[in-house]
């Protein structure tokens, strides 16, 4: 999907694997791929702030867990689809078929 020199510690890029966007992000625990849309209003996480091991929606602020893919703050009520990542030869790889969530939107 991408090199892991791709996303610098600390940060979020946006990628898109078979018309699916996601954003990866790369903290101290580790590499991270969440589904780059936003539960509350579809815009890109991508755009957020990385913390820790969260990423927060620049647009309403709703933070994140990237084990998860839960909110933690509102307005965001419903979980992001986060899909397992595995790093060989230092290469990002992201499991799209097997997200650890499922929810994508609220109702
Ligand atoms: S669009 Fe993300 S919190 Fe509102």
């Amino acid at each position: 999907m991408c090199a892991v020199a791709d996303v610098p510690r600390g940060e979020v890029r946006p990628f898109t694997v078979a018309d699916t966007p996601v954003a990866v992000v790369n903290t101290d625990e580790g590499v991270f791929a969440i589904l780059d849309m936003c539960s509350h209003a579809e815009v890109p996480l991508s755009e957020g702030e990385v913390e820790d091991c969260t990423l927060e929606c620049y647009m309403h602020g709703s933070r994140f867990d990237l084990r998860t893919g839960e909110p933690l703050e509102l307005p965001a009520v419903a979980p992001v689809p986060v899909f397992p990542v595995r790093i060989t030869d230092a290469q990002v790889l992201v499991d799209l078929d097997n997200p650890l969530t499922t929810a994508t939107q609220e109702s």
